[in-house]
């Protein structure tokens, strides 16, 4: 009776999920996916407490209670430019929960078939090369590392050997039929030294795809764990995140045309090669008057966020300038390259805060043939997801990685702090070129300045 209970809940955790996934597809219907999502994982949760018992529930509660605050308050404190991050730190800790599940399970002599052992060996390999590898993803990315690729002779080879020491020691365990001991405590420790090695080469700006990647480990890890325990809604919920995170890591990998292999083994950002040669020509600066004249007085705008946005914050102030545009009679629309900003949805996430309607919000394929025929392009904190050298220079680091056509728009104007370059380190063309004005400030700033002269007009 009871486990048919059980079954019943997982089944309704298993829809949760998935309804909550396909929710969270549109940015109209996430947050109803994301609170469908935390449904089905309450459902299993006080089903799974109610038929097997709470054990030690006063320390299970007290956990709980710690983790819950801390989630809480950090997903409520952490900015929009540090969500990478905040993603890596929640991620490691499944894949290290996973782990330690195992063993858990090792330590208490559980299950001793081939089977049984071979997933425990699995999970804790994946689940804490997870957890290292977040942790140095984290501090890469909060610059408590270098965001620099960190590199060393014969790298490699070591991680290769690492990988086959492990290998050889499950293989071992599983043949001899044992979990425990030394065994154990080597696997776990090898596995979480394989996770710093592997990830330690990998530049920070990579690091949102290398993050992907380990989230779909994690969910491999959770699934093993189902299997290991019998656990229907485990092995559902970590073969959704599997395949989910290893979709974003293909879609990521694609709309910045590198194969994954480059993004783990490329060290990309390590050295910089293939700049555009922009010689001695210099870039025609603009005041926010001049930009206010130029988009007050056309027909078209097309405005397109990036990385430097987020690290403004202009949202507001770049709503503002959209509606000051449209309430003249301008057509506004805004060009959202799949990778601009520093995670997948960046923009829109960004854009949603500010109450941008989503439909004036437009993918690359859809609006990337329209530039032509606009008057007014206004970059705001963008850069490499707009340098030609992406499409006409062979050679470029960023070569084939597909770009918004902003440079055929009649008039761009680009708005960032001074000359510093985007993520790929190289310069770009299209600030330099005759049809491009350069509105320097921070983005916040030159909004809120740009705003001021539209009200003028
Ligand atoms: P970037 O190429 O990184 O350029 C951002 C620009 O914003 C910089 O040139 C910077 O110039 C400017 N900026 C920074 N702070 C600013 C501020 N406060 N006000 C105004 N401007 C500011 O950005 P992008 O075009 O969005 O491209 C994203 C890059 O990240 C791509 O190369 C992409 O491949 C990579 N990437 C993205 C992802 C995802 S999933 N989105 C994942 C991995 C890698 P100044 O310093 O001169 O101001």
């Amino acid at each position: 009776m009871s486990s048919t209970v059980l079954d019943l809940a997982y089944l309704a955790t298993s829809v949760c999920f998935i309804g909550g996934i396909m929710l969270l597809r549109s940015p109209a219907t996430a947050r109803t996916g994301n609170l469908l999502s935390a449904l089905g994982m309450a459902i299993a949760l006080v089903a799974t407490a109610a038929v097997h018992g709470l054990g030690n529930a006063g320390l299970l509660l007290a956990a709980v209670a710690v983790g819950a605050i801390i989630g809480v308050v950090s997903a409520q404190r952490v900015p929009m430019t540090a969500m990478p991050q905040m993603v890596a730190l929640f991620n490691g800790m499944g894949g290290g929960a996973a782990a330690l599940i195992s063993v858990g399970e090792a330590l208490h002599g559980a299950d001793t078939t081939a089977f049984a052992l071979a997933l425990g060996f699995l999970t804790i390999l994946i689940g804490f090369v997870s957890f290292a590898g977040s942790l140095v993803a984290f501090a890469k990315l909060q610059e408590i590392l270098t965001g620099r690729p960190i590199t060393f002779p014969m790298q490699k080879p070591l991680n290769g050997l690492v990988f086959l020491v492990l290998l050889a020691l499950g293989v071992y365990g599983v043949g001899a039929g044992t979990i425990s001991g030394a065994t154990l405590y080597v696997f776990a420790a090898g596995s979480l030294l394989l996770g710093l090695l592997v990830v330690l080469p990998i530049g920070g700006a990579d690091m949102p795809v290398v993050i992907s990647l380990l989230n779909s480990f994690t969910g491999l890890a959770a699934a093993a764990t189902g299997f290991l325990l019998g656990n229907n809604a485990l092995i559902i919920a970590g073969t959704l995140v599997g395949a989910s995170g290893f979709i974003l890591t293909q879609l990521m990998s694609r709309a910045m045309n590198r194969p994954l292999t480059n993004v783990l083994f490329g060290a990309f950002g390590k050295a910089q090669a293939g700049a555009a040669d922009v010689g001695e020509r210099s870039m025609r600066v603009a005041t926010p008057e001049d930009v206010a004249l130029l988009a007050g007085y056309a027909d078209s705008v097309i405005i397109v966020p990036g990385y430097g946005l987020a690290v403004a914050q202009a949202q507001h102030q770049l709503k503002t300038v959209a509606t000051l545009l449209e309430q003249r009679g301008v057509d506004v629309r805004y060009a959202i390259h799949p990778v601009a900003g520093r995670m997948p949805g960046h923009m829109n996430v960004l854009l949603a805060e500010a109450d941008v309607p989503y439909d004036k919000l437009y993918d690359l394929d859809q609006i990337n043939d329209d530039f032509e025929r606009t008057d007014v392009v206004i970059v705001v904190g963008a850069n490499d997801v707009v340098n030609p050298a992406a499409r006409d220079t062979p050679g470029s680091p960023i070569y084939g990685m597909p770009i918004l056509n902003v440079d055929k728009a009649k008039n761009v104007v680009v708005l960032k702090r001074g000359k510093g370059t985007g993520f790929a380190g190289i310069e770009n063309e299209l600030f330099y070129k005759e049809n491009t004005l350069m509105l320097f400030g921070d983005a916040k700033d030159s909004l809120a300045k740009l705003a001021e002269e539209l009200k003028k007009l």
